[in-house]
């Protein structure tokens, strides 16, 4: 489904020219869970952001479908975006002056979808994710748990194929952190989603069925990783 091939990038601040991407390449089927380790400065939100056509490489093609989505122009990757890609970000990105419920909306306005089918999931998705009483509730009065969950919530609201977490449970604490986990787990395997995700936990890595390791700017394959559980 996703084909990563020789993807380079480098950011110049002044005159430093600072490679992070340097020909990463890889594949990732339909329906896998791929995780994605590596130092912190690697490269690993970088590759994320090219992978969800928020931005484009110097070089190399990212793939996915029959899609290159790395030569779209800005209205159709922006289109892809909507449509094909549930983003969890590093740093949340809610939005604090709107709502759990008007978070959640937001991506199925962007998209298009009627309200009334867009309520619906809305309000399925709050109870799947144990928030349904927090529906009228501001973000930053919720803990850093339940935040994680609206989160994970908005990523799915509009039925992504694919799903981009980066690091979603890195600010939680171990059990929370593990719970949010088991929701994604529910929620995603169930309907089959692709899922890429950043993290520096191994337990995390330990529920993928592959690991992917970002060093010295390419993607190797970390072998002797056991069998999805
Ligand atoms: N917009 C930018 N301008 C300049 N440098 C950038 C920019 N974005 C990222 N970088 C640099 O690129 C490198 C890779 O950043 P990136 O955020 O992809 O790392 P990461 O692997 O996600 O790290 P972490 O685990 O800490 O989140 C870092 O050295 C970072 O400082
Ligand atoms: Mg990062």
């Amino acid at each position: 489904m996703i084909r990563l091939e020789r993807l380079s990038k480098a950011y110049t601040e002044g005159t430093v020219r600072r490679p992070v991407l340097v020909g990463a390449s890889a594949e990732v089927k339909e329906g896998e869970w791929v995780a994605l380790l590596g130092p912190s400065g690697s490269g690993k939100t970088t590759l994320l952001n090219l992978v969800g056509g928020l931005d484009v490489p110097d070089e190399g093609v990212v793939m996915v479908g029959d899609r290159c989505i790395s030569a779209l122009p800005e209205r159709e990757r922006s289109l892809y975006r909507r449509t094909v890609v549930g983003f969890i970000f590093q740093f949340l990105n809610l939005l604090p002056t709107l709502t759990v419920r008007e978070n959640l909306l937001l991506p199925t306005e962007l998209g298009g979808l009627d309200p009334g089918e867009a309520e619906r999931r809305c309000a399925r998705l709050l109870e799947r994710v144990g928030l349904a009483d927090r529906a009228d509730s501001f973000p930053d009065v919720l803990s850093g748990g339940e935040r994680q969950r609206v989160a994970v919530a908005r990523a799915l609201v509009h039925e992504p194929p694919l799903i981009l977490a980066d690091e979603p449970t890195g600010n939680l604490d171990a059990r929370t952190g593990g719970e949010v986990l088991d929701l994604m787990e529910e929620l995603l395997r169930e309907s089959g989603k692709t899922l890429i995700i950043v993290t520096h936990s191994e337990r995390v890595a330990s529920r993928a069925d592959r690991v992917l390791v970002l060093d010295g700017g390419v993607l190797r394959e970390r072998e002797g990783h056991g069998s999805a559980s």
